[in-house]
């Protein structure tokens, strides 16, 4: 039987979570959920994945959405010759996710799961594996609301997670009063957040994300919360 490497995960499940599934699952699955289209998460997954994968963990993507977003990325990638550095594993149904994805994340680490935006049974299923969720939300009072809806799920699974506060606009005080909204209302939120930035937007569908930009912060962030362990660093992360 494998046994779980990561204490930490342990840790990470609160009062009245399920058993411990480390037995059958020896890597952590982060799932990036989300219940509004367009709220960051594809960006997000392929983001934090290269970002882990350059602080040296051994990670892979799982694309969980019927859409394929991850999958015609790298794909697209791969054409312009700035092939990803993780491999990216279509996971679109609730079978798959169920049969497919135990068997990546025996291969690695860490795997970031990109979860769709509608089925809200696949992306059960992936929080019935996850040991961490990031729900992404550009600041703005529907998608706080969508936000808190993707937290519901996470807490319903008994998942730890975390909303991140994405594609902020340093100019507008949106992000602050979003960050405040969060806090008061208690829901547990990443301190860093992720700028909007053209090279970002840019490198979307495009090419391999390896300006990793606000990104670094939320991975280093990420492996602290969800106790991955210490990791040597190898050379710095990102531009
Ligand atoms: N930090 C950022 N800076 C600039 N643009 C961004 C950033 N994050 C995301 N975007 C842009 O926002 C759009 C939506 O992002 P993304 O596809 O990641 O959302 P999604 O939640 O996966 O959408 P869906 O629900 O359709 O799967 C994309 O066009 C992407 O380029
Ligand atoms: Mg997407």
């Amino acid at each position: 039987m494998l046994s779980c490497r990561y204490a930490g995960m342990t840790a990470l499940r609160g009062p009245g979570h399920k058993a411990c599934r480390c037995a059958s699952f020896p890597g952590v699955l982060v799932a990036v959920v989300g219940v509004k289209g367009g709220s960051g998460k594809s960006t997000t997954a392929a983001y934090l994945a290269e970002a882990l994968g350059a602080m040296g963990f051994a990670v892979a993507l799982a694309d969980a959405d019927p859409q394929g977003t991850l999958v015609e990325w790298e794909a697209m990638a791969e054409e312009m010759g700035q092939p990803f550095s993780v491999e990216v594993h279509p996971v679109p149904s609730v079978p798959m996710v169920r049969r497919v994805l135990p068997g990546v994340a025996t291969a690695h680490e860490v795997v970031v799961a990109d979860c769709p935006n509608r089925d809200v049974g696949v992306t059960e299923a992936v929080l019935a594996q996850a040991g961490f969720a990031v729900v992404p939300a550009p600041p703005g009072a529907e998608e706080l609301r969508r936000a808190t809806a993707a937290m519901a799920l996470a807490e319903k699974a008994g998942v730890p997670a975390r909303v991140l506060v994405t594609m902020v606009d340093r100019r507008s005080g949106l992000a602050r009063q979003m960050a405040e909204a969060l806090d008061e209302g208690g829901w547990p939120r990443f301190a860093s957040h992720v700028r909007r930035l053209t090279k970002v937007a840019a490198a979307v569908g495009t090419r391999r994300p390896d300006d990793l930009a606000d990104y670094r912060y939320v991975a280093e962030e990420l492996v602290a919360l969800a106790g991955f362990g210490a990791r040597p660093t190898g050379e710095a992360l990102g531009a």
